[in-house]
């Protein structure tokens, strides 16, 4: 595909009227008769078990159908592969309602439904809960200094040459921890089922998921329904940023009390309520650098410690990512993990990257000072073309042309490297760089394409759209094949009962999905042409599908504009008044090449020595991550994600109270995000990177790259206007003004 017509151009979202007009429905909107409503009831313990539960005044309120609990529920399953979700982690997973065993503060314990949220709320203030508490650790440094930590991950570690002697010997070392706090990831959106009782057994469940699959499968596995009896939909979704990854216990329980009650039953979190959902793990990383004085890296170390619950053991990588970025012969990286009495964290913003980069590129920069060498120039030193750990070369990477178009753009060649040497009127300025990597995945997908006599074309999937702009993209792909306007594209998403497709995340959806509608739409230009060149004297006759294009509604031959012929003409010679075809796209895995996205983020920031105060006043991200789409919606992705960077770098905090094992700062006036005011000036360029190798449309998929490296870069930054090194994030201002 060379000249395109949708393909690579800036188009607004298509279903963007639908959403600010209040048209589009969200999982908690979805309204039908005799709906009950139902309301959880959170454990105030951190560990123990239930000893009794009171609900005869709850019961007693008019109003309340029932007051669901593990002492009362209907049956579940009790095997644990029954509630391992597609994407569990490995271990036992939580289960809703199962048993008297309270295994986090805030775990789900009773369910009150009514026939009104407001009764069902009152109601649930009224169930009294005996415990019996056991003692419990919620504490990742406590645990850490008392070496209640787990042996390293063999899937996490990796080893070259001899790091430890490397180091002695190295002319330049830096060593310092990095410490990241919980963080949750508050989408606008609570979580929330909608689940109608559908008679016969059978439910159509409204979810707030990211993957309506994958849903599906867990909802129906755990409460022993046929997966065709239960159907999921999430056609809109108020953010997830991850937490809607694996399903969340709105949905069981939704499903349960509608089983039970045999009535639809929505159950709604509220927003403190989101704090008892998977969480960011807060992490400590133990970093060693040693280099030559010429700035070559002879030695990396990266070793991190990372929280995850009693009964899981969730991590990401967060420690293999110099080996794809920066050339060094001896290297050792490593992972544990602490157990602590909380829920099981889950994937955030980029899980794995935006930690690992966040803590290596802090190190790098410090390198860089303790060198006395420019910051990029210290990248480009040691810039690799190859991915270390597996020892091949990269199918693209136009890191080096980041750097280049991002400086260019930020400026960089005028900072001057001394901290505090830069300033504008009363505040101090700060320039800081980091680098960013993020995988290009791609998962197995199908996808169904429609056409129909008139011309209107459908496209298909079960994966949902989150926010990113896959309904758009998604269409721009099926009307650049179909050669038909983009407004007769009409896109079904979120909804199980569509061509399977993973969950949205990753920044997977685009090359997976995309591929695999570029597939569904390949078969249907391949009848398309076989009815066209059954048409008495065809001049299409002997072409092949590589020699025609389908341009403005028709099949054009590419060796002349009087060689074509209308598609709803072909259609209507063949009698065909619909062509339909499916087609999963897999990933093409050779093992010859690693596939990444890359980007170079530079940070102003503005520092007021007197009151503390820091502004992150300009952002330039350049990110390389092959064929744009959507330059428009992917440039909004980056811009979000920078937004990310900023309340992982200066606001993100979940904290806890570890007398009681609570997340005290569960809500939007005590867990900080950024606002508006918060938020300046955000440049974002896309490199030109070709990539023939991962798919037939060159897709790596953008999104958590605009996150990775961010916070790098406005600690960086920090440093440079204050001369002060914060390694614990978030860097707030007690403790820039602190000595
Ligand atoms: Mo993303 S953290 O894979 O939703």
């Amino acid at each position: 595909m060379t000249a395109t017509t949708y393909l690579g151009k800036p188009t607004s979202r298509i279903e963007g009227r639908e959403k600010v007009t209040g048209a589009a429905k969200y999982a908690g909107e979805y309204n039908v008769p005799a709906l009950a409503h139902g309301f959880v009831v959170s454990s105030a313990i951190a560990k123990g078990r239930i000893k009794r539960i009171h609900t005869a005044e709850a019961l007693a309120v008019s109003g309340v159908l029932d007051v669901f609990s593990h002492a009362h529920r209907p049956k579940l399953a009790s095997s644990d592969e029954k509630y391992k979700d597609d994407i569990a982690p490995d271990g036992s997973p939580f289960r809703p309602l199962y048993d008297d065993r309270v295994r986090f503060s805030g775990q789900p314990v009773v369910l009150v439904v009514a026939e009104e949220l407001e009764i069902a709320r009152f109601a649930a203030s009224l169930v009294r809960i005996e415990y019996e508490p056991e003692a419990h650790v919620t504490d990742l440094e406590a645990q850490r200094k008392r070496g209640a930590i787990s042996a390293p991950d063999p899937s996490h570690a990796h080893k070259r040459g001899d790091p430890a002697r490397a180091f002695e010997q190295a002319a330049v070392k830096v060593q310092a921890e990095y410490r990241m706090p919980v963080e949750h990831h508050n989408p606008m959106e609570p979580y929330a089922t909608t689940a109608v009782w559908e008679g016969g057994g059978r439910i159509t469940a409204y979810d707030k998921t990211q993957g309506p699959q994958n849903s599906r499968n867990y909802v129906a596995d755990l409460s022993e329904l046929p997966r065709d009896k239960v159907r999921v939909l999430s056609p809109y979704v108020g953010g997830g940023f991850g937490s809607g990854l694996r399903p969340q216990y709105q949905l069981p329980l939704a499903v349960l009390a509608a089983r039970a009650l045999k009535r639809s039953v929505r159950v709604t979190l509220t927003r403190q309520q989101m704090f008892t959902l998977g969480y960011r793990a807060g992490l400590v990383h133990e970093l060693a650098l040693g280099a030559n004085r010429d700035g070559t890296l002879v030695s990396f170390r990266h070793n991190t410690v990372a929280m995850t619950s009693q009964f899981e053991d969730f991590q990401r990588s967060f420690v293999t990512w110099s080996s794809m970025l920066y050339r060094c012969a001896n290297s050792e990286l490593g992972q544990r993990l602490v157990k602590l009495d909380q829920n099981t964290p889950c994937d955030m913003r980029a899980p794995g990257g935006a930690e690992g980069l966040y803590a290596i590129e802090c190190a790098m920069d410090e390198l860089a000072c303790a060198a006395n060498i420019d910051p990029l120039e210290l990248r480009l030193i040691n810039y690799s073309d190859k991915d270390q750990i597996e020892n091949r070369p990269f199918s693209s990477k136009e890191l080096r042309e980041c750097y280049r178009q991002g400086a260019e753009k930020f400026g960089w060649s005028k900072r001057t490297p001394e901290p505090r040497s830069m300033r504008e009127g009363n505040e101090l300025v700060g320039w800081g760089m980091a680098s960013g990597i993020w995988e290009a995945m791609q998962l197995k997908a199908s996808a169904r394409a429609v056409i129909t006599a008139n011309g209107s074309v459908e496209i298909a999937s079960a994966t949902a759209d989150i926010g990113p702009g896959t309904y758009t993209m998604m269409a721009q792909i099926a009307a650049e094949m179909l050669g038909v306007p983009l407004q007769d594209v009409t896109v079904r998403l979120g909804d199980s009962s569509l061509p399977d497709a993973p969950v949205e995340g990753g920044s997977f959806t685009t090359s997976s999905v995309g591929s695999a509608i570029h597939g569904a739409c390949r078969a249907v230009q391949k009848e398309l042409l076989r009815l066209a060149q059954r048409m008495p004297g065809s001049p299409l006759a002997g072409a092949s599908i590589d020699d025609v294009v389908f341009a403005e509604g028709k099949i054009r031959h590419k060796q002349g504009a009087s060689r074509e012929i209308p598609v709803v003409d072909a259609m209507r010679s063949g009698r065909a008044d619909r062509i339909e075809q499916e087609a999963t796209a897999e990933p093409n895995e050779d093992g010859k090449t690693s596939r990444y996205t890359h980007s170079a983020v530079f940070a102003e920031v503005k520092f007021d020595a007197q009151l503390g105060v820091i502004r992150v006043t300009r952002v330039v991200s350049a990110v390389a991550a092959g064929r744009i789409l959507n330059p428009k919606v992917a440039g909004s992705q980056i811009v979000g994600a920078v937004v990310g960077g900023i309340g992982m770098a200066l606001h993100e905090e979940t904290a806890t109270d570890h007398r009681f094992g609570r997340f005290m700062t569960h809500n939007l006036a005590d867990y900080h995000v950024p606002v508006n005011a918060d938020i300046h000036a955000i440049d974002v360029i896309f490199v030109e990177e070709k990539d023939d190798e991962i798919n037939p449309l060159g897709i790596k998929g953008v999104g958590e790259i605009g996150i990775v490296g961010t916070a790098a870069a406005i600690a960086n930054a920090i440093y440079h206007a204050t001369g002060k090194r914060v390694r614990d994030l978030p860097i707030t201002i007690d403790k820039l003004l602190r000595d």
